[in-house]
């Protein structure tokens, strides 16, 4: 097969590198890509953005299967545009992308089909949005309902800090602002629960959680993700039984119900509440990094399992998972989330411990060189037999790796070493 992988980061590495591993796949493409991926497809210079021209090359090209990393081109429709040209492609389209594509049709899906969330109202008026905060007067969640990259939510411990999230986002959101939700704060550990969906049937993956801070001890502004690790030490069969029953399934036979069957990746972003799991967001993708730690836990063919979701034979597919911990330690750019510098030389990359995988998130060549070439560099994914092997493998392979201003946080997975002490 010839494999068509949209994106360009960390994720998009980890998608290479699992698919590279089918017996049934001898070509890779991907659009950009990076330098790291480049080690293992032919990158192409296409934008995730240019629906049309990635469309025509998979055409020219004769691709097979095109996967897409990325929510935005989920989002903007990529899936109709390859479908309606007749190529096989992996993601939600247009209508189910939605659940990730705007925050209040997720929120309004939970309450219509009794999907555990927090309590929400929306505004398209920010001084009503204002208004409802100074009457609640306790911790609350202010988020853009649109795609931000990241950058659409504030939790907001004081009502102070919500009326000034809600003139922060509007500012600097134009689109995505124009409804905003104002959502009950949940109290809990928050954990990603992903699953393949056909439609119909639903299929979880190993839990992950990730850290979103950009210093130790979760300080510090919000970022991409600085790091995840799977398992969480959280997972119990009645939980899992549990997130299964009252989430996932509902979600997706909600998505059916409403004439949009959701095929793809389900992300669930839970927060373990004292009432049970509570969704706090939902995804149209694999989350990154913590496609990082979870791919490389996966055993069975991830063409095997795309093909029975394209086929709604998700059901009955047996699908297997390494008992191995994987752990992700993300090395930045000195100054990331903020302003950083590029094109630094990388040294390092090669000759390391057999336990650590390399995921190039923003990296470029230069005279032949790999240097950096964004905010997150390198994702170091470590394996081992426990949770504390594999977050050493990670650090071992990060000890090795040298740019000018590199940053990591030196603390991934700390909530569960935490959690196993206390036991
Ligand atoms: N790690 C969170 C996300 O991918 O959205």
């Amino acid at each position: 097969m010839k494999v068509l992988v949209v994106g360009s980061g960390g994720r998009e590495h980890t998608l290479v590198w699992k698919l590279s591993q089918s017996p049934r796949v001898n070509k890779i493409y991907c659009a950009p890509g990076n330098a790291g991926i480049s080690s293992l497809a032919e990158c192409v210079p296409i934008k995730v953005s240019d629906l049309e021209s990635l469309r025509d090359f998979a055409l020219a090209q004769k691709v097979d299967l095109t996967v897409v990393g990325p929510e935005a081109p989920l989002v903007a429709g990529l899936i109709d545009i390859f479908e309606e040209a007749g190529l096989k492609v992996f993601g939600p389209n247009k209508a189910a992308a939605q659940l990730e594509g705007s925050k209040s049709f997720a929120k309004e899906l939970m309450a219509k089909y009794g999907i555990p969330t927090g309590h929400f109202k929306t505004f398209t008026e920010p001084e009503a949005a204002k208004a409802y905060i100074r009457q609640l007067n306790t911790p609350c969640v202010v988020k853009v309902d649109g795609l931000a990259a990241g950058k659409g939510v504030v939790v907001a411990m004081k009502p102070e800090e919500a009326l000034q999230a809600v003139d922060d986002l509007t500012a600097n959101n134009q689109e995505a602002a124009a409804t905003l939700l104002v959502e009950e704060f949940l109290q809990g550990e928050e954990v990603t629960v992903m699953a393949f969906a056909d439609g119909n049937a639903v299929r979880p993956m190993v839990w992950a959680q990730d850290h979103k801070r950009v210093y130790d001890g979760d300080e510090g502004p919000n970022t991409g993700g600085m790091g995840a690790y799977s398992p969480t030490g959280l997972e119990t069969p009645e939980l899992e039984r549990q997130i299964y029953r009252e989430i996932l399934v509902p979600t997706v036979k909600a998505m059916a119900q409403e004439g949009r069957p959701f095929r793809g990746i389900l992300y669930a972003g839970l927060i373990l509440t004292r009432e049970g799991p509570k969704v706090l967001e939902y995804n149209a993708r694999f989350g990154d990094p913590e496609c990082q730690v979870i791919l490389p836990r996966l055993k069975s063919d991830l063409v095997d399992i795309i093909e029975a979701v394209l086929d709604g034979k998700l059901a009955n597919l047996d699908i297997s998972w390494s008992e191995e911990a994987a752990a992700c330690v993300v090395m930045a750019s000195g100054g990331y989330p903020g302003k950083y510098e590029v094109g630094y030389p990388i040294s390092g990359l090669e000759n390391l411990p057999q336990a650590v995988v390399v995921f190039h998130a923003g990296t470029t060549h230069d005279h032949g060189q790999i240097v950096t070439g964004g905010g997150r560099v390198l994702g170091i994914t470590g394996l081992g037999a426990t949770l504390e092997k594999a977050v050493a493998s990670a650090y071992s392979g990060v000890d090795r790796i040298r740019f000018t201003n590199r940053h990591c946080r030196m603390d991934i997975a700390w909530r569960a070493f935490r959690r196993q002490q206390i036991k």
